[in-house]
């Protein structure tokens, strides 16, 4: 059975990749590009996979929201992405990007005995990214 939990964190970035030029970048990630950053609040969703313990539960609800909270929240809430994370120092914070790190975060971190199989950001209402576990 699978149990996905919702958190919520705001953080700001820009994305600019500087090998291309201010106006390649201007058109490839539009106004995520503005020279001063903007912020979001980004919706994460986190999905385990596991079976049904004898308490009729896949995971301990609270020992899996301080894992996200210590691995997760606290390092991107209210933080500038470029500024702020040295993961992002030659990384574009894209919300792709980003999904993947929090992945990374999660699974450095992971000690519950069902495992991390979806990692989903949504970075506006429009869009969406998803890790899942090959
Ligand atoms: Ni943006």
């Amino acid at each position: 059975m699978q149990v996905t939990s919702r958190y919520r964190f705001a953080a700001a970035h820009r994305l600019d990749t500087p090998s291309l030029s201010a106006e390649e970048n201007r058109k490839l990630y539009g106004k995520c590009n503005n020279p001063f950053g903007h912020g979001h609040d980004y919706i994460l969703d986190v999905t385990v996979d596991g079976s049904i313990d004898p308490n009729g539960l896949v995971v301990n609800r609270e020992a899996f929201d301080s894992l996200v909270r210590s691995a997760v929240l606290d390092k991107l809430d209210h933080k500038n992405l470029n500024a702020d994370l040295t993961e992002f120092g030659s990384t574009v914070p894209t919300t792709e990007n980003l999904a993947m790190l929090v992945r990374d975060y999660l699974l450095a971190a992971w000690n519950l005995p069902a495992k991390l199989v979806r990692v989903r950001i949504s970075e506006t209402e429009r869009n969406t990214f998803v890790w899942e576990a090959a």
